[in-house]
């Protein structure tokens, strides 16, 4: 496909089916791998404005991926099948395309991007303890974390993976927040701003393309978070308790320390924070494979965690493969 030619197949129009098709999508993720028996190959992530899907490119066909990366528009001929009950595409043939209709590849819109930075604002608005308010100022007014904030990715692949969607992502969770904290009776005001920074850190622990930086892989974005805080609460006077506790939300809210928190949830705020995002990014999982109950099966577990490569191969070897975002 080029330039002139209109994109026709998307991501939610693929169909477990033998026919080989055509059509231009753009790489999120490329990772080559080996089979136990040593086998190279590659796992892509391939997206459009409809979804994401994997794609697999076999051990006679590696040549295809030289020079392609992170963010390419590719040319794709290929067939799809089920692998462990997940659509998936096998590659034929691959190469970098002058197709460049951004839009056919934006999960999210400008206008939609737009209208979850006034989300973010009118949320910050109601935020009432002045410690707090102060706090987000100082990082939602800034510029430059700002715009980075509104187009960084939430993850690596999968949920939220896309430009925007950190800023959905933490918008999401400070609406659900804010609810369910005058439901449950708590402090609204730590679970808007836990929410809304609860992922701060992932402005340094990913790149804007959604790749592991080194201080990523190495803290990882919940201390990351932690230290953002600190920064911002300096001269803010004394450490209150409301500083603590916002810290605790972001080191604890990924629950359980095998999923990467640096504690367990200690309050209710920090548990019903770790409960909606643990919810929230799997809904958007749900929502970006285009979830077909009359196309669904139900062998296959819905994974969301995602580990950074490890830094003594900087290569993913056969059996870990890290197609699934983190939260
Ligand atoms: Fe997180
Ligand atoms: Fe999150």
């Amino acid at each position: 496909m080029n330039n002139t030619d209109k994109k026709t197949i998307f991501v939610s129009d693929l169909k477990e089916t033998t026919e080989e098709f055509s059509s231009v999508f753009k790489v999120g993720v490329i990772e080559p791998l080996k089979t136990r028996a040593g086998k190279k190959f590659y796992n892509i992530l391939l997206k459009d404005k409809t979804g994401v899907i994997k794609a697999k490119l076999w051990n006679d066909k590696i040549e295809l991926a030289k020079g392609i990366k992170i963010n390419d528009i590719v040319n794709i001929e290929g067939k799809t099948n089920r692998y462990a009950g997940t659509l998936q595409i096998i590659i034929k043939n691959m190469s970098r395309s002058d197709y460049s209709n951004e839009d056919d590849f934006k999960i999210l819109s400008d206008k939609k991007i737009l209208q979850f930075s006034a989300e973010l604002d009118s949320l910050i608005l109601d935020v009432k303890n002045s410690t707090l308010k102060k706090i987000l100022k100082k990082f939602f007014d800034n510029k430059e974390i700002r715009s980075r904030f509104m187009s960084h990715p939430a993850a690596k692949s999968i949920h939220h993976c896309y430009m925007g969607g950190l800023l959905e992502h933490s918008v999401s969770m400070a609406k659900i927040a804010k609810n369910l904290s005058a439901y449950y009776g708590l402090d609204s005001d730590l679970m808007i701003a836990g929410a809304l920074l609860h992922d701060i850190g992932k402005l340094q622990e990913l790149t804007e393309n959604g790749e592991y930086t080194r201080e990523g892989q190495l803290l990882g974005h919940l201390a990351i978070g932690v230290a953002e805080i600190e920064k911002a609460s300096r001269g803010l006077g004394e450490e209150t308790p409301v500083i603590l506790h916002l810290k605790h939300i972001i080191a604890s809210h990924h629950g359980e320390l095998e999923w990467g928190s640096i504690k367990k949830p200690l309050t209710a705020e920090a548990e019903l924070l770790f409960n909606i995002d643990y919810m929230d990014s799997r809904q958007s999982i749900y929502k970006l494979k285009n979830f077909d109950l009359s196309n669904a099966r139900f062998d296959n577990e819905l994974k969301t965690t995602d580990k950074p490569t490890s830094l003594k191969s900087n290569k993913a070897e056969s059996g870990s493969p890290t197609l699934f975002g983190d939260r």
